[in-house]
C-alpha cells in the first residue's frame, strides 16, 4: 500500500513539558525516514493561523533532545475554539499541501486538533504531553517523570533546612486536577502528609491531623498540590499558625517543575510516541491521541470534555505513606 502521507506538520501546544523536543526530533527523522517532508509550525495553534512554517531536516532537530521546554515555542490560543480562526489554519496548511498536523500538548490542545480534522481533510494525531500526568486515555504523559524528579530533589534539598533548624515545611507543587506529582513526590521524599486535588483534604482536616499525632515532629515536611490556587500553602501557614500555633515555612517550587533537562524516562517515552505517532498517520489512522503504557504505544480516542481529567485513584499509596511516615 502507498504512504497516502507527503507533507506532515509539527507543534506544540498548551503548556510546556521536559520531553517534548525527543518528540519533535523523533516525529521528524520519522517522517524523514518514510520519505515524508515535515514541517515545523512555531507558536502553536496561534503560530499555525498566522503561517509561521518551516520545512525540517535532520539538522533542525539535532542537539535538542537533552533540552527542556520546546524548539517550536509554545502558546495558550483560546480564539482556536472559533470555526472561522480554525479555516484559516486549514487554509494555511492546504497552502503548504500538508496531510497531517502532529500536536504534542494537552486536553485543551487536543480539543483542537480533534476539531481540526473534524473541519477539514487534516489528518491529526495527537502527543500526550504535561507534568500533570492527568490526560485521560494514557497511563503516562510526556514531562511527568522529569518534573517529579525536580520536585524530589527540591524536597531533599529543604529536608536539609527542615532537620537542621528542626522546622517544619509545606512544599507546595504543580497539580491542577490531579495528586499524581503531589503523591509520588510525596511517597519519595518522605512527606508527612500529601494534600491532593482529588481528597479536597480542607485546612481543618490537616490541622486536626497534625494535632492528632502521637509525638510532635519538628522538621516535617507536608506536600501540597496547587490545584487551582497557586500560592495557595501561604495560607494553609498562617491558618495552622493561628489554630495551633505551630509553624510551617512554605516552599512554592512552581515553574520549576516544568523546565529542566528531561529524565532518560522523558526522552524516551517521546521518542517511542513520536515515531508511533507517523506510523499511526501513514496507517490512515487520523484524529487520535497516542497513549503509552508499560513500553508500548497504542492510538485511542482524544479525551471527551466530559470525562475531564484522569484523577489518582490508588488509596494503597496514602495507605503506604502514612505508615512509612511514622505519624
Ligand atoms: O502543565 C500543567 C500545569 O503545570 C499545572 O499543574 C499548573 O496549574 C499549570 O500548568 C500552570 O500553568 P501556567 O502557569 O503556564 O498557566
Amino acid at each position: 500500500m502507498t504512504n497516502p502521507i507527503k507533507k506532515i506538520a509539527v507543534l506544540t501546544s498548551g503548556g510546556d513539558a521536559p520531553g517534548m523536543n525527543a518528540g519533535i526530533r523523533a516525529v521528524v527523522r520519522t517522517a524523514l525516514a518514510n520519505g515524508i517532508e515535515p514541517y515545523g509550525v512555531k507558536n502553536g495553534f496561534q503560530g499555525l493561523v498566522e503561517n509561521e512554517i518551516e520545512k525540517l531536516n535532520h539538522q533542525s532537530v539535532a542537539n535538542c533532545i537533552q533540552r527542556g521546554g520546546t524548539i517550536l515555542k509554545t502558546k495558550r490560543y483560546d480564539e482556536f475554539k472559533d470555526p472561522a480562526v480554525r479555516q484559516k489554519a486549514v487554509d494555511v496548511l492546504q497552502q503548504h499541501e500538508i496531510d497531517a498536523l502532529v500536536v504534542l500538548g494537552g486536553d485543551g490542545s487536543f480539543r483542537g486538533a480533534k476539531l481540526l480534522a473534524e473541519q477539514s481533510n487534516i489528518k491529526t494525531v495527537g502527543i500526550p504531553c504535561t507534568i500533570d500526568n492527568d490526560i485521560m486515555g494514557t497511563p503516562y504523559t510526556i514531562g511527568f517523570d522529569t518534573a517529579r524528579n525536580t520536585a524530589l530533589t527540591a524536597i531533599d534539598r529543604i529536608r536539609d533546612t527542615a532537620f537542621s533548624h528542626s522546622v517544619n515545611f509545606l512544599v507546595e507543587v504543580m497539580g491542577r486536577a490531579s495528586g499524581f506529582l503531589a503523591m509520588d513526590v510525596g511517597l519519595a521524599g518522605g512527606a508527612e502528609f500529601v494534600m491532593i486535588p482529588e481528597l479536597a483534604t480542607s485546612t481543618e482536616q490537616l490541622i486536626e491531623r497534625i494535632s492528632s499525632r502521637s509525638r510532635m515532629k519538628l522538621g516535617s515536611i507536608i506536600v501540597v498540590a496547587e490545584a487551582d490556587e497557586a500560592g495557595r500553602s501561604f495560607n494553609i501557614s498562617k491558618d495552622i499558625k493561628k489554630a495551633i500555633d505551630i509553624d510551617y515555612k512554605v516552599c512554592v517550587i512552581g515553574h520549576t517543575q516544568r523546565g529542566g533537562t528531561p529524565t532518560v524516562h522523558d526522552r524516551k517515552v517521546a521518542s517511542l510516541m513520536g515515531y508511533n505517532a507517523v506510523k499511526f498517520l501513514m496507517a490512515g489512522q487520523s484524529n487520535k491521541m497516542i497513549g503509552y503504557d508499560d513500553e508500548v504505544c497504542f492510538v485511542t480516542d482524544f479525551p471527551s470534555i466530559e470525562a475531564g481529567s484522569r484523577t489518582l485513584t490508588n488509596e494503597q499509596l496514602f495507605e503506604i505513606n502514612n505508615i512509612l511516615c511514622d505519624i
